[in-house]
């Protein structure tokens, strides 16, 4: 099947990265991609070093593809009507109430984009899930699509999407692998063929990967699960490190020499943050308790459990420091984003870490590089479920670099490379992120 147009639902960190380098790889596809939320897709039209999302190389592939092949448009029905593949691409945050609440993925704009799929449809089409999605919602989605729509073939498949924040086009150019999903059946193989084609304009044939569709669905929950739980492994054992004289460094370089374990995702941290990591581990125990496998989901769900335990030791640590108490006490908060060169600030550690030094009374001067003060501002309220006016009198976001004397310490929450150039002075630093080299006025994680 030769596709010539795409349209994507969901121009979010996903969505916008990664059908902008599919436009730039395919320059014979038209590629479209749609939201719901019409200032999104103004900004994205609007100028390179204003879109929504923040990428490093993003804006010049960008600028490249932008009104050739690569369009940005609020037009969901005449899009996905002209379209021959519909990629969804919305997020699928935890579940806030009712079944499965606080774990769950909940489905509500899938199943929205599903629907809206379906009335605009007047042609077969090939929808992929890139969405991260529990295990087998293509069935529910299939249920969907043909409830509204008969006439017409829907074939599902699921592409999970791999790519880091931060290192997004990279990952795209050079991804791993590429995981195709679908069914067994001709027309499920011919789609799978389809979109096989669209990724062997720039991705090596033996790192495209097909299976059936729950395979695909489940490899994206327990990639993120794996990845999670070596960085919970490592931070686990830096309260050890702290105990014993050892040095999670060098421990964590001892472990990755051996090849059958590899160097990556062993930094210990303050904990992951991210939109992904939380979410998919609870989406995943969610499933296995569903399945009745109890024991698999205790297991899981402490990966979960030991971040918070990490975030929470961090917090109480500088709080001991000071006898037990912040009042009167000025904390800067260096960084905010959940991980350096992205302005993403879902699910920080920075968060929870200032949340808790908050209530125990510090005065909070918070500065991040990339992310906004009304984004700050934002995660406050509602993370922490106070209005941003209660907080204002011990809370003051900064747009420059602090000047740090002013202060009683610092904590570093984000690696951004610019901390590595501050001057601390005699300031008592509280390094989550492990960016300093060590003195011994700096308190890391796991020494
Ligand atoms: C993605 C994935 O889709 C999610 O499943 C994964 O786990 C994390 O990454 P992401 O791109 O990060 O989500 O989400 P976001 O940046 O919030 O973008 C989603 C976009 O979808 C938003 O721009 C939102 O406006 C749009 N949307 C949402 C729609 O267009 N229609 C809807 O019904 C709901
Ligand atoms: C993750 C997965 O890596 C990606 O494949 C998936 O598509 C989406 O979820 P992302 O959340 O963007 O990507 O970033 P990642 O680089 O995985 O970092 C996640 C969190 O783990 C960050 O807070 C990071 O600082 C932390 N981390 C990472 C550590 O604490 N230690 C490490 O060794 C690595």
């Amino acid at each position: 099947m030769q596709i010539k147009n795409i349209c994507c639902i969901g121009a979010g960190y996903v969505g916008g990265p990664t059908m902008a380098v599919i436009a730039l790889k395919c320059p014979h596809i038209n590629v479209t991609v749609v939201d719901a939320n019409p200032d999104k897709i103004k900004a994205w039209n609007g100028p390179l070093d204003e879109l929504p999302v923040y990428e490093p190389g993003l804006a010049e592939v960008v600028k490249e593809a932008r009104g050739r092949n690569l369009f940005f448009s609020d037009d969901i029905s005449g899009n996905i009507e002209k379209a021959e593949m519909i990629f969804m691409a919305v997020n699928t945050p935890t579940k806030t109430e009712g079944e499965g609440a606080g774990m769950a993925a909940d489905l509500g704009y899938v199943e929205a984009c599903a629907r809206d799929i379906a009335k605009h449809s007047k042609s077969d089409k090939i929808v992929i899930e890139k969405s991260t999605l529990p295990v087998r919602t293509a069935e529910k989605i299939k249920e969907i699509l043909e409830e509204n729509s008969t006439e017409i073939h829907f074939e599902i498949l699921s592409n999970p999407e791999f790519l880091a924040e931060g290192t997004a086009i990279q990952d795209l150019f050079k991804s791993d692998r590429v995981l195709i999903g679908g069914h067994e059946t001709e027309s499920g193989q011919k789609a799978v063929q389809a979109l096989v084609d669209i990724y062997t304009n720039w991705i090596p044939k033996e790192k495209i990967l097909t299976t059936n569709v729950w395979s695909s669905e489940l490899a994206k929950l327990a990639s993120n699960a794996m990845l999670a739980q070596r960085i919970s492994s490592i931070n686990s054992l830096s309260a050890l490190c702290e105990k014993t004289g050892a040095n999670i460094d060098e421990l964590s370089k001892a472990i990755g020499m051996d090849h059958r374990i590899g160097p990556h995702f062993l930094k210990a941290s303050v904990g992951f943050g991210g939109s992904c990591f939380q979410k998919d581990i609870l989406n995943l125990v969610y499933l296995c308790k569903y399945y009745g496998l109890e024991e698999v989901a205790d297991y899981w769900h402490h990966v979960i459990k030991i971040n918070d335990y990490q975030k929470d030791r961090f917090a109480q640590k500088i709080i001991d420091h000071f006898g037990g108490d912040l009042k009167g006490k000025s904390i800067a908060i260096l960084g905010w984003a959940f991980k350096a060169n992205t302005d993403d600030s879902r699910e920080s550690a920075a968060i929870y870490v200032s949340e808790k030094l908050y209530n125990a009374g510090a005065n909070l001067l918070i500065y991040d590089p990339m992310v906004s003060q009304k984004s700050i501002n934002r995660d406050i309220s509602f993370y922490w479920n106070i209005s941003p006016k209660l907080s204002q009198d011990r809370i003051r976001v900064m747009n420059e670099a602090l000047k740090l004397k002013e202060i009683d310490g610092t904590a570093i929450l984000t690696e951004w490379t610019e901390f590595k150039d501050l001057d601390f002075g005699n300031l008592v630093v509280f390094d989550g992120r492990n960016i300093l080299k060590e003195s011994n006025k700096i308190h890391q994680i796991g020494r």
